[in-house]
């Protein structure tokens, strides 16, 4: 009689695990015949010490064996429900149609976001993109742009001057043996034209460097756009529609430009050149009655430096000044990166804070 027990069991708790529709009413199943402390298999195996040897000897074998069976049978039905219906699986048992998982691919700096999208405005004006050395001679970063040594001027660019014996591999093609750390991208109007005719227009983006202290607009090491156009009848007027062409299709407004006079030793006249406040429209408050941060109330912002090429520049160059003209301006690229993403401290260009380049 309590032989039948055992088949008893069996019979129900396989009609129960045949019957299960999902992983729950399998689960429930599982607990009522093999929890840990109703289950009644459990039970009934617990209860096997208290039996008489006879009918222990005979339900042990088989109690014991029905919980193995089950067990098994169990992570098998398991399984069938974890498997996928056709079309969705793959030979190796994953789902190929799940949505993988996101990989952070890092993002682009904003300077360098900034700096392509300057290359292709000016591109698409038949500029062309040109480079030059950071370590610069002396000749090219000051005497060929008619900043003559001992000139005041030469104040203007406080540099970083090179240590003769570190420099001495350096294959560069110098007409003065001091080297530095360029302070601007103009020595490579130089450059540009020392090995080649005009008429021409190029900019020249690039890395350049200043002996000064940090604060939240100045950093030892920043980033310029040089530009430079020359041709036989090149005015200020050609400059003023480049500029303005340029900075409409940066920003994407029409924006009017400001020029006022202003001082370089290579160019004359020379120019400041203001363009108006892309947040405030020049009106200087924005919308809320606010004053506006950008401009500094002002209405205006003031981006780069310009002007008419020097005739001792093309002299340099080796070009008849009678013969040529030409405009030359110099931008800064992390002015321009603050003022399109409202970012409040140049510094936080080079701190290496993931934080901020993945915002880009
Ligand atoms: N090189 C100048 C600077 O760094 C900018 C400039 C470039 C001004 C070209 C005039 C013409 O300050």
């Amino acid at each position: 009689m309590r032989n039948n027990i055992v088949e008893d069991i069996k019979a129900r708790v396989f009609k129960l695990i045949k019957e299960a529709k999902d992983v729950k009413s399998l689960e429930e199943a599982r607990v009522k015949f093999l929890g840990r402390k109703e289950g009644e298999l459990t039970k009934l195996l617990r209860s096997l010490k208290d039996l008489p040897l006879a009918e222990k000897r005979k339900i042990g074998p088989a109690a014991n064996a029905l919980r193995k069976e089950l067990e098994a049978l169990l992570v098998q039905k398991l399984e069938s429900f974890k498997a996928l219906p056709a079309g969705r699986q793959s030979k190796i048992g994953i789902d190929v149609t799940m949505p993988g998982k996101k990989v952070f691919r890092g993002g682009v700096h904003p300077i360098t976001l900034v700096e392509k999208e300057i290359r292709e405005i000016f591109k698409a004006m038949n500029f062309s993109v040109m480079e030059g050395p950071e370590v610069e001679s002396e000749y090219y970063n000051f005497d060929a742009l008619n900043i003559p040594q001992d000139h005041p001027a030469r104040d203007m660019w406080d540099t970083f001057w090179l240590r003769q014996n570190e420099v001495k591999s350096q294959k560069l093609k110098v007409k003065s043996e001091k080297l530095l750390l360029r302070t601007h991208t103009s020595p490579v109007q130089i450059r540009y034209m020392e090995i080649h005719k005009p008429p021409f227009q190029i900019i020249v983006p690039g890395r350049v460097f200043r002996y000064e202290a940090t604060d939240a607009s100045h950093e030892i090491n920043f980033y310029q756009v040089e530009g430079l156009m020359v041709g036989k009848d090149i005015s200020l007027a050609n400059f003023k529609f480049v500029i303005e062409e340029f900075f409409k299709r940066l920003f994407k407004k029409n924006l009017k430009i400001r020029l006022r006079p202003s001082y370089f030793p290579f160019v004359e006249p020379g120019l400041e050149v203001d363009v108006q406040c892309v947040r405030c429209g020049g009106r200087a408050r924005l919308p809320d009655g606010q004053g506006c941060n950008i401009c500094k109330e002002s209405g205006w912002l003031e981006v780069m430096g310009a002007g008419m090429v020097h005739p001792r520049v093309f002299e340099a160059a080796h070009y008849n000044p009678r013969e040529w003209q030409g405009f030359a301006f110099g931008l800064g690229l992390e002015r321009i990166a603050m003022i399109q993403y409202n970012i409040p401290d140049i510094r936080l260009f080079y701190s290496g804070d993931l934080r901020f380049v993945k915002q880009f």
